[in-house]
């Protein structure tokens, strides 16, 4: 099982002061010197956490690495191929929404320009992942798509009120991971992945990457709280 380390949200306490501090590429050196398998940042259209300069930075480290989450526009296209980053997982992006909505529509209607990022962002060397929903249609479609991997959401999985919905849901991860699998696709899963849920889902037969964002930076903040009060109770000479 691999694990990518979603830095989202060390960009969003960043951005809300302006400054430079936290440093997410600081972030990425951390993780990757512990071991996180890759590193990915959702480049938005807003620009509201991850900006361009942190993928360079990161880039200068290790371009491989990275995993760069974007909406399908010539903006992110143009980008992503300047950067040569190891992989891209493509994504649907809405102005208003607080976090990914959910999977890829792959409607007829969007299929065109998918095919056409597939391809390009592939001519450049870079493996391409479809954040779809676990659904087989879904998944059949990718595969036409020409996509390397498929990152099934679990974000319903994440969000389930009871017992019955939770082995649902699971349920549906297992049979896509089965038929992606099949189909030869490497298979990944993400969205709303924490300590108490993610068990499971790691637990699947086939299921290669996992890609955790918010629940490990929540979970760093009051592990590295303690310190950081020490720390500043020494400096400034408070009992
Ligand atoms: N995978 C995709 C495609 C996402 O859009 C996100 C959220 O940015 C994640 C994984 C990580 O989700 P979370 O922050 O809830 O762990």
């Amino acid at each position: 099982m691999k694990l990518g380390v979603n830095l989202d949200h060390i960009a969003t306490l960043r951005q809300a002061r302006g400054g430079v501090e936290p440093s997410p590429v600081k972030a990425a050196e951390i993780c990757l010197a512990l071991g996180a398998d890759y590193i990915v940042m959702h480049l938005r259209g807003d620009r509201r956490h991850i900006q361009e300069t942190d993928l360079k930075k990161l880039a200068k480290i290790d371009r491989k690495k990275i995993h760069l989450e974007m909406a399908v526009t010539k903006e992110m296209l143009d980008f992503a191929t300047s950067l040569k980053c190891g992989s891209v997982c493509l994504v649907p992006e809405f102005p208003n929404e607080l976090t990914t909505s959910g999977g890829l529509n792959l409607c007829k209607r969007n299929l065109m320009s998918l095919t056409r990022a597939v391809k390009t962002l592939q001519k450049t060397g870079i493996k391409v992942s479809l954040f779809i929903n676990p659904e087989p249609s879904d998944i059949r479609t990718a595969k036409r798509l020409g996509a390397d991997i498929v990152e099934l959401c679990t974000k319903a999985y994440s969000e389930v009120k009871n017992e019955k919905a939770r082995q649902a849901e699971l349920e549906r991860v297992e049979m896509a991971t089965i038929l992606a699998k099949e189909l030869d696709l490497e298979v990944h899963a993400g969205h709303g992945l924490n300590y108490k849920n993610v068990q499971d889902i790691a637990h699947i037969d086939g299921m290669e990457a996992l890609n955790i964002g918010h629940a490990i930076i929540a979970r760093s903040v009051f592990r590295g709280l303690p310190q950081a009060l020490l720390d500043m109770k020494l400096l400034i000479g408070a009992k």
